[in-house]
């Protein structure tokens, strides 16, 4: 909880910067609902998984490992699915596709929440620069390969952020996706959170005319270990002023929550939101043209993946 919440009026839908996930889900019954959370084993993750399993939904925890999986899903009290999913491994992401496939379950929520911020280093997976490759080409392979599973009204959550305000100019770098040229940790955490926003905006296409939607979040900014390959004093700053003007982890979750199984929100698609209302993202984030060319490119990348 923060001092800035008590500046923060609620928004139209009534919720707003303070809300917590348990709040945006009091009084609802997720009993006979499923869903699948990536990056379950930490921050966010972990505390929406927590919350949907506390409503009674069956939820389905994807972390970089088995592992990983089993103890986020264990610390929960058991009855969580763990999933192997990582990210940067295609091998493990369609092993994970296939897991959930095995277990014939419909999945009525989606949640992409996994994610990694301003790597210090250009790092690569297949050529590709590993925030872009990881928080979104991963995220594409998982959801593509699981859309048979989602359920009629089955609701697609990805995880963008207000960074991909940070993205090169240009929107998309497509001519140097490997971050070969140039490389700067924030443009290449922005981008790979513009494609995740780029994406969602276009899969909300392609499943138009049904009931299955698919939105992107902003969940605010919240200490989390998200923050794990910023400079030390800048993470120690962070960790000063957390409690004064950041969100906690319990508020962080509120609008992935929210998105995920909120009625207000069934015929809700292609939207944007952050503290639990609509937003307004980049220009180019609402360019289709943009986001096409992401899928297309993206589809015949994740096509050549091992
Ligand atoms: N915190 C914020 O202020 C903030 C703001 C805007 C957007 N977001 C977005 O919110 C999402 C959740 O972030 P968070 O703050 O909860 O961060 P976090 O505490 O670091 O959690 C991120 C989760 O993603 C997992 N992950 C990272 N790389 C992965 C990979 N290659 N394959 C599979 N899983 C992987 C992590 O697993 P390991 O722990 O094993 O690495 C962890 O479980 C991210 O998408 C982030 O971009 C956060």
């Amino acid at each position: 909880m923060s001092l800035y919440q008590h500046f923060r009026s609620n928004g139209p839908s009534g919720f707003g910067y303070g809300s917590t996930a348990e709040e945006v889900t009091a009084g609802l019954s997720l009993a006979g609902k499923t869903a699948l959370v990536t990056g379950c084993s930490s921050g966010l993750g972990l505390e929406t998984m927590r919350v949907l399993r506390l409503r009674g939904a069956r939820v389905l925890g994807a972390a970089r490992t088995g592992e990983k999986a089993r103890a986020a899903c264990q610390a929960l009290g058991g009855d969580a699915v763990p999933l192997a999913c990582e990210l940067s491994d295609p091998a493990s992401v369609r092993g994970c596709v296939e897991a959930v496939r095995r277990l014939g379950v419909r999945l009525d929520a989606l949640v992409c929440n996994a994610g990694i911020m301003a790597l210090p280093r250009a790092e690569r997976a297949h050529g590709v620069e590993l925030q872009l490759f990881t928080n979104h080409v991963g995220h594409f392979l998982l959801v593509t390969g699981l859309l048979e599973a989602l359920a009629e009204d089955g609701r697609v959550v990805v995880l963008s952020s207000g960074a991909h305000r940070m993205a090169p100019r240009e929107g998309i770098r497509f001519d140097d996706l490997g971050a070969e040229r140039h490389y700067a940790p924030w443009v290449h955490y922005g981008q790979s959170k513009l494609a995740n926003l780029l994406f969602a905006k276009e899969l909300a296409r392609r499943l138009a005319g049904t009931r299955r939607t698919a939105n992107a979040v902003h969940p605010g900014v919240i200490q989390t270990n998200l923050g794990r390959h910023m400079p030390g004093l800048a993470r120690r700053v962070f960790g000063l002023v957390s409690p004064l003007v950041l969100k906690s982890v319990a508020q962080g979750a509120a609008t992935q929550t929210y998105a995920a199984v909120h009625p207000s929100l069934a015929a809700t698609t292609g939207a944007y939101l952050a503290d639990c209302n609509l937003a307004k993202a980049r220009a180019d984030a609402d360019d289709p043209a943009l986001a096409r060319r992401l899928w297309e490119v993206t589809e015949r990348l994740v096509a050549g993946l091992p």
